[in-house]
This record gives C-alpha cells, sequence and structure tokens, in this order.
C-alpha cells in the first residue's frame, strides 16, 4: 500500500483539511520543502505557487527563522502562565506597525483570530448580526461559515459551507456584495441599530484576488462609525504579505480591530487579534474582563520565535520589494501572453498575490463578477501545470503566491509553462469532474441536507 493509501485508512480522506482534498492530487505525499520548492514521495520536484494557502512569504524553512524557531525549543518550553519576553516583544512591534493595533492577543490560527473578534464586538455592543461578504473566507466558525465560492444559484441567499450549524447562527449573519457601498449604506438603514459587527478581507484573496474601491472600505468604516459598529478587517492574508501595516495602512483606512495569522511567522501557528485598546480590555486576559479569551498555545515561544525572526527579516531585508517586483512581472507578461494566444483573460492581484481569471475584462469587483470565469480552463491548466513540475493549486479561484526565495528563473518556467499548459487544456478540453469539486461552496450542505 502507497503512503497516500495508508493515509485514507486512518484519515477521513486521507488529509487534515477539507482544503487539501484535491481531485487529480490524491496520490500525492510531501516530503521536503525548501525556498521555493517541495517535493514529493516519487521524487518529483514542484515550483511551490501555493505556499500553503499563504504563510511562507520569505519561502520553506527559512534559514532565520528555522534557527529561531530551534533555539527557542533548546532553551524555553511552553508553560501555560505569565508572560515571556518574546511575547513582549512581538505584541510591541505589532503596536508600533499596525494602524488600528492599540493592544494585542496571539491565537494559534486565524480562525480564533476572527472568532474572538466577533465575540467581543457581540459583548461590547450587545448586538445580535454580522455582516460579512460574498466571496470573503475568515475562517471554520459556525457565525462566517457561508458564502465564499459559493455556486451562482447559492449566490444572493446563505450559502453554508458544513452541515451542522444551527439556523439561528446563519440567520445573525447578513451577506452582502463586496465594492457596494449601496448595498452597505441600505444594511446599516435596515438594521444598522441589531449591528455587532462587519468582517472584511480588505482585498478578498480568497477568490483569487477583488481590488476594493477607496469608496467601499471609506463607506464601511463612515456606516459602522455612525451606528456604533465594530468594523473588523481580516488581514489574515493581507496582512505582511502586502505591507508590515497591514491593507489598512495602504488603504488610510483604520478598522476597530484586525485580524492576523499566516505570513506573520512565515508558516509557524500563530494568529493574532489586535485593536483599540477600549474594546480589547474587555477580554478576560485582563483580570474581570468579561470576554472570555484562552488558548493552550497561545503565544508559543517557539511560534513567537518564528514571527520575531520573520518580521525582522521584513524590516531588514527587501523582501516586499523583490516580491512585488517579481508579482509585476509575472502579472505584465501572463498577460501580454494570454493576448498572444488569444484567450479571454484577466491577470489580475496585488503585490506577492496573482490570478488568471479566464473572462473578458475589466478587472472584477464583486463575486458576481467571477461567475464569468472558465472553470474548466482554470482548474486544467493548473492541473497541468503540474507534469511541468509548476504547482499552482488546481481548484477555482485560488490565488498564487510569490515569495522571497522565488527568483527571476523561476517566473521564466512559470510563463514556458503557463503557455503549455495553457494551450494543451485548449486543445484537449478542461476536466469534467469539477462538478464535484466545489470547495469552500455550499453544494456538499446542500447534497446532505436534502
Ligand atoms: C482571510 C482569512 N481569514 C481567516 C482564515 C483562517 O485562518 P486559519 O486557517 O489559520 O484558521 C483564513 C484562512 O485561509 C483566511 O484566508
Amino acid at each position: 500500500m502507497t503512503l497516500a493509501e495508508r493515509a485514507r485508512q486512518v484519515i477521513p480522506g486521507g488529509v487534515n483539511s477539507g482544503q487539501r482534498s484535491i481531485p487529480g492530487l490524491t496520490g500525492l505525499v510531501v516530503t521536503r520543502t525548501e525556498g521555493s520548492r517541495f517535493w514529493d514521495a516519487e521524487g518529483r520536484e514542484f515550483t511551490d505557487y501555493h505556499a500553503a494557502f499563504g504563510p511562507p512569504l520569505l519561502g520553506h524553512n527559512d534559514p532565520d527563522v528555522a534557527a529561531a524557531t530551534a533555539a527557542a525549543g533548546q532553551s524555553l518550553g511552553l508553560t501555560g502562565v505569565a508572560v515571556t519576553e518574546g511575547e513582549v516583544l512581538l505584541a510591541e512591534q505589532l503596536v508600533e506597525l499596525i494602524p488600528s493595533v492599540e493592544q494585542v492577543l496571539l491565537t494559534s490560527t486565524g480562525s480564533e483570530a476572527t472568532f474572538h473578534a466577533l465575540r467581543l464586538a457581540r459583548a461590547v455592543t450587545g448586538r445580535r448580526l454580522v455582516v460579512k461578504f460574498q466571496g470573503c473566507y475568515h475562517g471554520w466558525h459556525d457565525a462566517v461559515s457561508l458564502n465564499v465560492i459559493s455556486a451562482p444559484d447559492r449566490v444572493g441567499r446563505h450559502d453554508p459551507t458544513s452541515t451542522g450549524i444551527l439556523p439561528e447562527v446563519l440567520d445573525a449573519t447578513l451577506v452582502l456584495r463586496f465594492n457596494d457601498p449601496a448595498g452597505v449604506r441600505q444594511a446599516f438603514a435596515e438594521h444598522g441599530a441589531d449591528i455587532a459587527a462587519v468582517i472584511v478581507e480588505p482585498v478578498p484573496h480568497n477568490v483569487g484576488a477583488l481590488l476594493p474601491t477607496d469608496e467601499f472600505l471609506r463607506t464601511l468604516r463612515e456606516e459602522c462609525t455612525r451606528a456604533g459598529s465594530v468594523l473588523v478587517f481580516d488581514e489574515v492574508i493581507t496582512g505582511f504579505r502586502h505591507a508590515l501595516g497591514g491593507y489598512q495602512s495602504i488603504a488610510g483606512v483604520t478598522p476597530d480591530l484586525t485580524t492576523l495569522g499566516k505570513a506573520i511567522a512565515n508558516g509557524a501557528p500563530l494568529g493574532a487579534l489586535g485593536g483599540r485598546a477600549d474594546l480589547m480590555q474587555h477580554f478576560s486576559s485582563r483580570p474581570g474582563g468579561p470576554v472570555f479569551f484562552a488558548g493552550t498555545y497561545n503565544g508559543h515561544p517557539a511560534t513567537v520565535a518564528a514571527a520575531l525572526a520573520t518580521l525582522r527579516k521584513l524590516r531588514e531585508e527587501p523582501v516586499h520589494e523583490h516580491v512585488f517586483r517579481l508579482g509585476d512581472r509575472v502579472r505584465t507578461e501572463l498577460d501580454a501572453l494570454y493576448r498572444r494566444l488569444g484567450v479571454p483573460a484577466v491577470v489580475t492581484g496585488y503585490g506577492s498575490v496573482f490570478v488568471s481569471y479566464f473572462m473578458p475584462g475589466p478587472a472584477p469587483l464583486t463575486y458576481d463578477d467571477l461567475l464569468a470565469n472558465d472553470t474548466a480552463l482554470f482548474v486544467g491548466y493548473r492541473r497541468n501545470l503540474v507534469d511541468h513540475g509548476i504547482f499552482e493549486l488546481p481548484l477555482n479561484l485560488k490565488r498564487s503566491h510569490i515569495s522571497y526565495a522565488h527568483t527571476d528563473d523561476d517566473v521564466d518556467r512559470l510563463l514556458a509553462a503557463t503557455e503549455a499548459a495553457v494551450t494543451r487544456t485548449l486543445r484537449e478540453g478542461g476536466p469534467d469532474d469539477l462538478a464535484h469539486t466545489s470547495t469552500m461552496g455550499g453544494a456538499a450542505a446542500q447534497k446532505a441536507a436534502r
């Protein structure tokens, strides 16, 4: 039996996340990573643009991060009491770097950070409703587990990603269109007094990249301020990757709370929730604080060491300059490539993030625009890329990432491989199993409910 087959015997589906179950790749077993690469059990080498959904901004096994983590492992274990110097140093830097963050708490994952942000918002406002946007993902917990990548007939109504969520929890989440300021104003006009929080990915990267209009982010700020609702920017992807101060430092819009994760520790499991001190003071980490906050692994010395080493490198080396330059190159040259091939495509993204949608322009603003994407070509060329040693996740609408370890040579090979993979998909047709590959959509929940 292969390792993948053994995995399926003892792990449901053979993988440890519903987002790792990829049709066509069920035999893949990863054995090694380094820089921009990973290798599988068959000895195949891949240039990795999937990058674990985003954490390794410096590249895999960054030597400075690995050394800091190992050193912490040898000198400081988890005691689960009081605080360590590393936690203080990390919190001080987050307060210094991120405009909205006056105080901050550490978690192990992004989902925990968004969970606590919403619970805090409900606690301080005494209100019930949470607003999210179609296409945004904020983790696996019930309040936000809906309307990410929805099938066309599920847009415009609740589309849970899972069964087992209480209907009254789903009812307490309003789903609005991203980049639709009028829709936001209308929701506040109707429900403002009952809206505890608005949570948003300032750039919804869970559907590739929808770039926000200035008016949209400003409207969120204005309406939340007017209604006394808590504005949460979920910067789990955009934080550190797009700027040390997060996308809020680029947009010039300051939320009340910010959630962080992924690139903060280059792949070590660390999340964070920060924001206005008058809000953060409600957490039970302060004696008498009424909003319960806990976690055995919060502020784990090894992950904190990884974050400190990551931030040091992001601050001291031209990481952003490098990944932004390569990102611009990829977007410009992919765009030229598709024009040359006569393939209708929109190449977009931000900084180190890129994605090619196969549809006519202009660049998409809302999830509805993305329904025009040719899913078969999108998934098909990525499956073909695997044969060229290039890994972009073969799931609809998924973004790709460039790290500090990627080089111009990598980009040259990406472009040549993309040309071959797209041409082959156009010639042979895309996969015909896509009806079964819904990810973070409601198809599974729908089926089970029937
Ligand atoms: C924007 C955003 N928020 C929250 C999360 C949840 O983070 P985690 O998977 O670490 O729980 C993710 C994960 O992909 C994300 O992309």
